[in-house]
């Protein structure tokens, strides 16, 4: 059985993000999920006096180690003024202070999802631009726009965007299986 990582690129407790990443990770099924919560690896704020003074934070070493022993990740990202949420873009800082190859050349599913018509695309686009030089290698991206109003009941009621969602799944699930 291979490993995934779920993980919502936010610290809401109600992360929407996290509601789709978990989703999606849970039609793979040659694969057995982790859900990552960024709460539960809080970081101080990254800067690199205070990384000269304290070095990396235990929950940074933790993290990473976690995406080492898994086979691959499934990532919904919140999207904050066009950008990442500060939580994900902190995590993010650290992680890559330990090993530039963040995600570790491993598949990833990247999502992205948000109450507006838009559904996080900007960052969407940002992240499938810049992940493959942090180690990520994107097999397949999908956006999910107007979240309360497409997600209910834990289902995606646009059979247009569920059918492009579960062909992007399988997309994931070849390149994970290939590893
Ligand atoms: C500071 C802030 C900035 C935001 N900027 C955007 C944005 O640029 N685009 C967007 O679609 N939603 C934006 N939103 C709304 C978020 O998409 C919404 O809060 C969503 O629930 C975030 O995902 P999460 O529930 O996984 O944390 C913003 C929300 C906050 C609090």
């Amino acid at each position: 059985m291979k490993k995934i990582i779920a993980l919502g690129g936010s610290n809401s407790k109600n992360s929407i993000n996290k509601t789709l990443a978990v989703y999606a990770a849970r039609k793979v099924e040659t694969a057995e999920t982790t859900i990552v919560d960024l709460n539960d690896f809080e970081m101080p704020l990254y800067g690199v006096d205070f990384e000269t003074e304290n070095g990396i934070p235990e929950n940074a070493i933790k993290l990473n180690e976690l995406i080492a022993s898994t086979d691959g990740l499934v990532i919904s990202l919140a999207e904050h003024n066009g950008s990442y949420s500060v939580a994900f873009k902190n995590t993010l800082d650290w992680l890559s202070r330990i090993d530039i190859k963040v995600w570790k050349d491993k598949p990833v599913l990247l999502l992205a999802t948000s109450p507006g018509g838009r559904g996080g695309q900007t960052i969407l686009a940002s992240a499938k631009a810049y992940f493959p030089y942090l180690g990520g290698s994107v097999t397949a991206d999908f956006s999910l726009p107007s979240f309360y109003d497409a997600f209910v009941d834990n289902e995606i009621n646009d059979a247009e965007l569920k059918n492009e969602l579960n062909e992007k799944v399988k997309i994931f699930e070849q390149h994970l299986l290939a590893e």
